[in-house]
């Protein structure tokens, strides 16, 4: 038996990915990715990515709306995305989390709407994908306070790139941690030694595609094929067979997203 990998964060509905779908998903099979998770950045998205998962047996999707998103949504979004989350294609809320590289959406906006999907994520019982850039610092003060109020936190801090007393805040809290193309740069190894620490069974993968190609395809459209890379990368940081890593991961993706 072959690789079976889980990319649990793909942004299928990117043009880039959505107009040639069938054939990205017939790498992605032929390569041994067996499930994807298409990951919403708007109310638009949201309903694309249920959409695609209602067509796709092997797609789930998440709904939500991405901090670089926030600004421009209206509160009928917010509201579009609340009635999609008990749909049986929707198995995460998110993207959502914090932003300090880009400023498309004030700091105070973002952390409004990083506390309606962590609120939103505990009343529908779904994970919660949060995206942290430069901000890990806010991301820990938010997750903290909500960790203090309502005890562990079900979801994933996504295409990690942060440092090891972070990570170790956001498992202690009884979050998930998921590499992205990033941890198989050159430059990267600080990220590899995080990653090494990592407790394999609260590790997963992604490609963040089409962004983020993993190396030796870097600078390429990523896409949910590329993800063997990432998982090569990784199962050789943690010393594992790449079939047996791909083995442990996948089934840690299925149990967090309730996927059989
Ligand atoms: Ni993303």
């Amino acid at each position: 038996m072959g690789l079976e990998l889980f990319d649990t964060h793909a942004h299928l509905d990117d043009d880039r990915l959505r107009e040639q779908l069938s054939e990205v998903l017939v790498r992605a099979g032929a390569a041994g990715v067996i499930e994807i998770v298409t990951i919403a950045t708007t109310a638009h998205s949201s309903a694309v990515c249920v959409a695609l998962a209602g067509h796709h047996p092997q797609l789930s999707a998440s709904v939500g709306i991405h901090p670089n998103h926030a600004a421009e949504a209206a509160d009928a979004d917010w509201d579009k995305v609340a009635s999609l989350v008990d749909r049986p294609e929707v198995v995460a809320i998110g993207e959502t989390g914090l932003d300090r590289h880009w400023d498309f959406t004030p700091f105070a906006v973002q952390e409004d709407y990083f506390a309606r999907h962590l609120d939103l994520a505990r009343r529908c019982g779904k994970p919660v994908v949060i995206h942290c850039r430069e901000a890990e610092a806010d991301v820990l003060r938010m997750l903290c306070d909500d960790h203090a109020r309502h005890g562990p936190i079900r979801g994933v801090m996504h295409s990690f790139t942060g440092v090891w007393a972070t990570a170790e805040a956001c498992l202690a809290m009884g979050l998930h941690v998921s590499f992205a193309g990033m941890v198989t740069y050159k430059n990267a190894q600080d990220l590899r030694d995080v990653a090494a620490k990592v407790p394999l069974e609260r590790m997963l993968v992604e490609t963040d595609s089409p962004y983020l190609s993993p190396v030796p395809l870097r600078g390429k459209v990523n896409e949910p094929a590329h993800v063997v890379h990432t998982a090569a990368c990784l199962a050789g940081v943690v010393g594992l067979q790449p079939e047996v890593f791909a083995r442990q991961t996948t089934s840690n993706a299925r149990a967090l997203f309730g996927r059989k």
